[in-house]
């Protein structure tokens, strides 16, 4: 196999994150599942969907900098596949919401790159940590995506059918990313990080949906 340098993986990490921040530099593999639905909203609306899309557009941002980082310090021998896997469909996630916030005439968040940073520290420092730890994280990550999911799909428009849809698929792919990491030995994370998680992602929910 191949030998990388550290220049060589300096570059693909920097790709890597270009291609997660630059608007329209990633495509999905599967079709937006919003595709055949038709749905008008009022301004009103419209602004409050945009910015709960915006804030899941940032969420999916976090989740490709945790994957990346992840993949660069963990070693992962047996779930290597099924974490690129899991990496991929988020790329999906991350193009369908930018359609929806383009649809909405609506823009991605510009603290993307700060919450990138963060994100990729973090998923470096738990693979650091060991396989079962940076599964677990993955784990807990998947868990919270998915209560603010939830939260969100509650919180559309009625007829919103459009980012149901897509909200709707996320959530099902990030539970079945939360479980292929359990299955795959992650372990419980210690109550101290997982309340800074919640604390960490508060504040990008509440800034992610205005700017
Ligand atoms: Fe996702
Ligand atoms: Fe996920």
């Amino acid at each position: 196999m191949r030998q990388f340098s550290g220049v060589d993986k300096l570059i693909h990490s920097f790709d890597q994150a270009l291609r997660s921040l630059v608007p329209g530099a990633t495509s999905a593999q599967r079709e937006n599942p919003a595709k055949s639905e038709d749905t008008q909203l009022m301004v009103s609306d419209a602004r409050h969907v945009a910015g709960l899309m915006r804030v899941n557009h940032t969420g999916e941002v976090c989740a490709q900098a945790l994957y990346h980082g992840q993949a660069m310090t963990a070693k992962l021998p047996n779930v290597r596949r099924e974490m690129q896997q899991a990496a991929v469909e988020e790329q999906d996630h991350l193009a369908w919401c930018e359609d929806r916030l383009k649809e909405l005439d609506s823009h991605t968040s510009l603290l993307n790159p700060v919450w990138y940073s963060l994100s990729f520290g973090m998923g470096a420092l738990a693979g650091i940590a060991g396989d079962k730890y940076s599964l677990g994280f993955v784990a807990e990550t998947e868990r919270q995506v998915s209560l603010h999911l939830e939260d969100h799909i509650r919180q559309l428009p009625e007829h919103d059918e459009r980012s149901r849809k897509i909200l709707l698929q996320m959530n099902e792919d990030e539970l079945h990313h939360r479980d292929t990491a359990l299955n795959a030995g992650g372990v419980d994370l210690p109550a101290p990080v997982r309340i800074a998680m919640t604390g960490i992602s508060k504040i990008m929910t509440k800034t992610s949906y205005y700017i």
